[in-house]
């Protein structure tokens, strides 16, 4: 095979795309399979602190600084009664939980959660049922948490143990309401009626909230973007983001495909932009509708697994999906994908965190980190700041479903504050190295401090409790001389190359 074409890339510290917003490194934890009982919550483990929190997994969603979780849902939302978890534990209700076919014994609830959040050093992003519930419940919701005092609902918060207001200011108008398995699924008048109604009246409550209206649960969606379209139209006036979810999978065993599929994240984050402005247009209005990519990970690994597990059974080990090394790389180019639109895309949760669809597993005998851990760690880390657009040229191939797929996907992100300049490059060829070539003379007085890479021989290595196969050297071979970096970026490789002042 002939030498293949050398990837340019020339970064100026003047082309900027927007300042980062760091919440595009949430994450998020449902009541759904083992991510709350005996993923963050396990009383009686060794680990655990006197809320029944397990310290292990914290210490490791702090190695991922992840500064905002998701809760409670998910499709478990749309069907959850918040009441059923506040007050003293012994009363709390066990119900059937319809989204995933499970006992929820209601231990852990908002106040739990908002506290173990703290413990994390992570805000909460809340969502309020949408599905069997509506305006009532969600503007009490908002009540118990943020009002200070003097109400039913914040005084109720107040006698059960939580004085001050746990202050969330990010709220989503329900789950996927798109989705024909979501209950109380609805069409999008029904929806954006409803959520606009819902906005207003959550506004009075506390005007300082930030609300997300439901966008579509994949790009695959038949409805997809009039859903956007005809929601925004009810929504736009009364919201600041729309959401986007997305999930990956390798089902055809085709690893030059499943790299390339964030060429269909990047689509579907384009079209959903031009949705928001079009409505934006249509309405003359002034303000801009941000994106929250609210869900988004690699999923596909565990749905046969699932499909066998008996209902009604607490904490079963669902989604419990087990990542292998070229889903580590997927991640990565999903990651480089939301810097490339960090001036819209301001928010963004890895779907999930703990032991369901999760970059941190949690076991008995311990907690371990899968494989997509560390792209994740790597770009929350190395990924605040400035994203700024580098002119690339990178060699082309195509795939079975894509054409003109870049084997160089970057992204890269100075640091003015703290004087450091990221490069995030992802190799998709799947036999070569790709030599680059990056002109990074614009940054003068910098010097190259690390090349961080993840490679494997094996596509499919994994990571466990006893054995960690897929986790980052720091040996690239990324060179800097007179403004010039030269880096052979090895075959199927992640790539983080750091310059300081
Ligand atoms: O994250 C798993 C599920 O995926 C969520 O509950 C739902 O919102 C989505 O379909």
């Amino acid at each position: 095979m002939a030498q293949l074409d050398k990837a340019k890339m020339i970064v100026d510290k003047d082309f900027r795309i927007a300042e980062i917003d760091e919440r595009i490194y949430g994450s998020f934890i449902e009541h759904l399979g083992r991510a709350v009982y005996g993923g963050i919550y396990e009383p009686g483990h060794p680990s655990a602190n006197e809320h029944g929190f397990r310290m292990d997994v914290i210490e490791l969603v702090k190695q991922l600084n992840v500064p905002i979780v998701r809760y409670p849902g998910g499709n478990m939302v749309s069907a959850y009664n918040w009441e059923d978890g506040v007050g003293p534990k012994e009363e709390r209700p066990r119900r059937l939980e319809l989204a995933w076919r499970t006992i929820e014994t209601n231990d852990v609830g908002t106040n739990e959660f908002a506290q173990w959040a703290k413990e994390a050093n992570s805000e909460v992003m809340m969502a309020v049922n949408l599905g069997t519930r509506g305006i009532d419940a969600a503007r009490n919701l908002l009540e118990y948490c943020n009002h200070p005092e003097g109400t039913y609902y914040s005084d109720l918060r107040i006698k059960h143990g939580y004085r001050e207001p746990h202050k969330i200011k990010t709220w989503c108008l329900g789950n996927e309401m798109d989705g024909p398995w979501q209950i109380g699924h609805k069409t999008a008048d029904e929806y954006g009626r409803l959520a606009a109604e819902t906005a207003k009246a959550m506004r009075l409550v506390d005007p300082s909230i930030e609300l997300v209206s439901c966008g579509s649960s994949s790009i695959g969606m038949p409805t997809f973007p009039e859903w956007e379209a005809k929601t925004l139209d009810h929504t736009y006036d009364y919201v600041d983001f729309v959401s986007l979810h997305q999930y990956y999978g390798n089902q055809d065993n085709d690893s030059a495909n499943y790299l390339a599929k964030t060429m269909d994240m990047d689509h579907f984050i384009k079209t959903v932009i031009s949705t928001c402005d079009y409505i934006q247009a249509k309405k003359r209005s002034k303000k801009k509708i941000h994106l929250s990519f609210d869900e988004w990970n690699v999923w596909y690994h565990s749905k046969d697994h699932d499909a066998k597990l008996d209902p009604w059974t607490i904490a079963p080990p669902q989604l419990e999906d087990h990542y292998n090394f070229e889903d580590a790389l997927l991640v990565g180019s999903m990651l480089i994908t939301l810097l490339k639109h960090a001036d819209r895309v301001k928010m963004a949760c890895m779907a999930q965190l703990v032991n369901v669809i999760a970059p941190i597993m949690a076991e008995q005998g311990g907690s371990w980190k899968q494989t997509i851990f560390y792209p994740y760690m790597h770009a929350s880390a190395f990924g605040r700041g400035v994203s700024l657009q580098p002119v690339v040229s990178s060699p082309l191939h195509d795939t079975k479903d894509y054409t003109d797929v870049p084997y160089l996907d970057s992204a890269v992100v100075y640091n003015e504050e703290k004087e450091e300049v990221t490069i995030f490059a992802l190799n998709r060829h799947l036999s070569e190295s790709v030599p680059l070539t990056a002109d990074v003379r614009s940054f003068a007085d910098y010097r190259l401090i690390e090349h961080i890479v993840l490679e494997n021989d094996d596509l499919k290595a994994v990571n466990s409790l006893n054995e960690e196969k897929v986790k980052p050297h720091g040996n690239g071979s990324a060179e800097l001389k007179d403004g010039i970096i030269e880096a052979q970026l090895s075959k199927a490789s992640w790539n983080v190359i750091r310059l300081a002042k």
